[in-house]
């Protein structure tokens, strides 16, 4: 597409935007918080999947001041299932920030809202120009493919340095009468249109697209294959005192799943030895018993094949530090990690 033809353009875009937009509840406000909590749930999650856990947020966490004081526990209770925890935690952290240094008024500049823990160059775009209107680039991965289409743009979408490009390109085009619906539609298009099979004869800028014109929408975007997922092989146990209580013991507040409870686990080679490999480190004394459970769990760096085993603790064993009892109804209100959750289904207590 031409840069000469950005009125046309948008005014076909946003037209078709504001007749055919999904009434999704983000798009009811323009308050700069709950715009915030919805693209960061966005991220790495489907629509569909983010209603609801939206809803229930805003409901709990209505003002910035309530998530800033609100229980890290009760936080992730309300994330749990989302996955990429990281993601709550920051958001907490920003917002605590905005609150404390920002008297509560999100900022409204790039640099002063990237300063922000969690926000980087896409949430600070959607925010900027979602909420307060300003001309502001907001990329991720779908825009990507839009733009690479629009404009025949065949540089590498997996290489990092390559959004510079896309952002540079949706600056020169944006609508600078309405920031908000440009950046919304592009999303819109790339959730419904420009997917990855584009469905070209419903798109309403098909005219303007350089890929539609050549024929060449189905090759792009570029992105080259990523290496392949690590698997790691662990091995869990749900270990019971006589009285009926699950052990477990809390992850360092650092890196995969900082700060979930969980059942004792070990990355194993060779499972047969789990056992004895566990209480080799923790000086607790189990008997096993059997395996209860067996899945996968797929992280967005790491895949784990999961062997869960019940093992029942024997009276006179040491509890080391960082170890809690839980019962089964205390179980129930913790937040849970995914694999958490399966491998207490499938103990069927
Ligand atoms: N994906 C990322 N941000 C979105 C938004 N605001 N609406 C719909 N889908 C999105």
């Amino acid at each position: 597409m031409k840069i000469s033809q950005k009125k046309v353009f948008n005014e076909a875009l946003l037209s078709w935007y504001h007749e055919e937009k999904r009434d999704l509840p983000w798009r009811r406000t323009s308050d700069p918080y709950y715009i915030w909590v919805s693209e960061v749930m966005l991220q790495q999650t489907r629509v569909d999947t983010v209603i609801p856990y939206y809803e229930r947020f805003i409901n709990s966490f209505p003002t910035m001041e309530a998530l800033a004081v609100a229980e890290e526990e009760n936080v992730l209770k309300h994330w749990e299932g989302l996955g990429y925890y990281s993601r709550v935690r920051n958001l907490q952290a920003g917002v605590r920030e905005v609150v404390e240094q920002y008297d509560s008024k999100i900022p409204e500049t790039r640099s002063e809202i990237m300063s922000l823990k969690g926000i980087g160059p896409y949430t600070a775009g959607a925010v900027l120009s979602i909420a307060y209107g300003i001309p502001e680039h907001a990329v991720d991965g779908n825009v990507m493919r839009v733009f690479s289409r629009l404009f025949l743009i065949d540089e590498d979408i997996a290489i990092p340095k390559t959004k510079k490009v896309f952002e540079q390109r949706v600056m020169e085009i944006i609508d600078e009468s309405d920031p908000s619906s440009f950046n919304q539609a592009i999303m819109e298009l790339g959730a419904t249109i420009c997917t990855p099979r584009p469905r070209c004869l419903l798109c309403p800028v098909r005219e303007f697209c350089e890929a539609f014109n050549e024929g060449k929408q189905e090759e792009l975007p570029v992105k080259t294959k990523k290496v392949r997922k690590k698997v790691v092989t662990i091995c869990s146990f749900a270990i019971q005192e006589p009285g009926g209580k699950f052990l477990l013991r809390k992850r360092p507040s650092e890196g995969l799943l900082a700060d979930f409870w969980e059942f004792p686990q070990l990355e194993v080679t060779e499972e047969a030895s789990a056992l004895d490999q566990l209480m080799t480190e923790t000086g607790l004394l189990l008997d096993k018993g059997i395996e209860f459970a067996r899945f996968k769990h797929v992280f967005s760096h790491i895949t784990w094949l999961v062997e869960g085993f019940h093992a029942v603790l024997q009276d006179q064993s040491p509890i080391p530090e960082g170890y809690r009892f839980f019962s089964e109804h205390e179980l129930e209100q913790l937040p849970k990690s995914k694999p958490m959750s399966k491998l207490l289904e499938q103990l069927e207590l």
